[in-house]
């Protein structure tokens, strides 16, 4: 593994003193999307980020990414939102469902230099504007060593290798789903941290009984924020989640659209006031 950070206009043995960090670097993009901006220590994201998002299976990461991907798009950002997990058809279906309306761009190709191909030519088509790459998900990346057939136990981590250097040249984010099993695991995944400028994980709370079921947001490590604390955010249950077919069910999709959003509210009230108490912050995943 060998990632390419140095930068050709460098010379080794400058002063640090005389470099000049470009102006990019110093920018920070917000999605719009609180718990998400928050989870990047408030400022939103650092041009040149690979951020890699793990979760169990079910979680909520393509739903979230598609919420973020929305949310650039409609900041005026380019969003691609590039998925070889499912058909474009049912992105769409989820997006109606959602009601994502800003129109991102999106993408099926999991064979990395045809994607970054894709990438160099959407950006030129906008050159003015702040390039995201969101990658559903690694998993089913080839970075075309042995191929475009073929990959191997390392594939994900040279996958995950050429987009952060491909971010780091030209200044724009990815955003890497990783798929952990049910414990909680992924092949290789201290190797993967140690790659990557930000990790955040997203589970489902099963502990706490008040908020059983609730989407936790958690931020692993971040290299572009002086937070040291870990940063919890809550989502509230989604109504259109997994439990159609559940008492409710009768009630139809705005009454119970009603009665979360009620419950949702009281219950964010209650926690806000405790919360602020506690120091940590807890978000609405239906508000936003
Ligand atoms: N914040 C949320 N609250 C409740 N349900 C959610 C939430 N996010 C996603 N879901 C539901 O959970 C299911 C799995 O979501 P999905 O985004 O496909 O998960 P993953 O990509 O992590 O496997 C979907 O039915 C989706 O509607
Ligand atoms: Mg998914």
């Amino acid at each position: 593994m060998k990632l390419n950070v140095k930068r050709d206009d460098i010379n080794f043995g400058c002063n640090i003193l005389d470099l000049t960090v470009p102006r990019k670097l110093r920018e920070r993009y917000k999605c719009g999307i609180s718990y998400v901006d928050d989870a990047f220590g408030g400022e939103g994201f650092t041009p040149s980020t690979m951020t890699l998002f793990t979760g169990e299976p079910g979680a909520g990461k393509t739903t979230l990414m598609l919420e973020l991907a929305n949310a650039l798009t409609g900041q005026g950002h380019v969003c691609l939102f590039n998925t070889a997990e499912e058909s474009l058809y049912q992105v769409k279906m989820t997006c109606e469902r959602l009601e994502l309306m800003h129109g991102f761009v999106a993408g099926q190709e999991s064979y990395v230099p045809k994607l970054l191909r894709q990438c160099t030519k959407l950006r030129g088509i906008y050159p003015t504007k702040q390039f995201f790459l969101i990658v559903d998900s690694l998993q089913t990346l080839n970075d075309g060593k042995y191929g475009e057939d073929h990959v191997n136990s390392q594939s994900a981590v040279r996958s995950l290798q050429a987009l952060t250097d491909y971010a780091k040249e030209n200044y724009i984010n990815v955003i890497c789903i990783g798929q952990v099993n049910k414990s909680g695991n992924m092949a290789g995944s201290q190797k993967l941290k140690h790659m990557v400028d930000a990790m955040l994980h997203l589970s489902i709370e099963k502990k706490d009984e008040d908020f059983k079921g609730y989407r936790v947001l958690e931020t692993i490590k971040n290299n572009f924020t002086e937070e040291e604390a870990r940063l919890s955010q809550t989502m509230s249950r989604g109504f259109c989640g997994d439990d159609s077919g559940a008492w409710w069910a009768p009630l139809g999709f705005w009454g119970i659209y009603t009665v979360v959003g009620v419950i949702t509210v009281g219950i964010a009230g209650i926690a806000c006031a405790g919360l602020v108490a506690a120091g940590t912050s807890y978000c609405n995943y239906q508000n936003q």
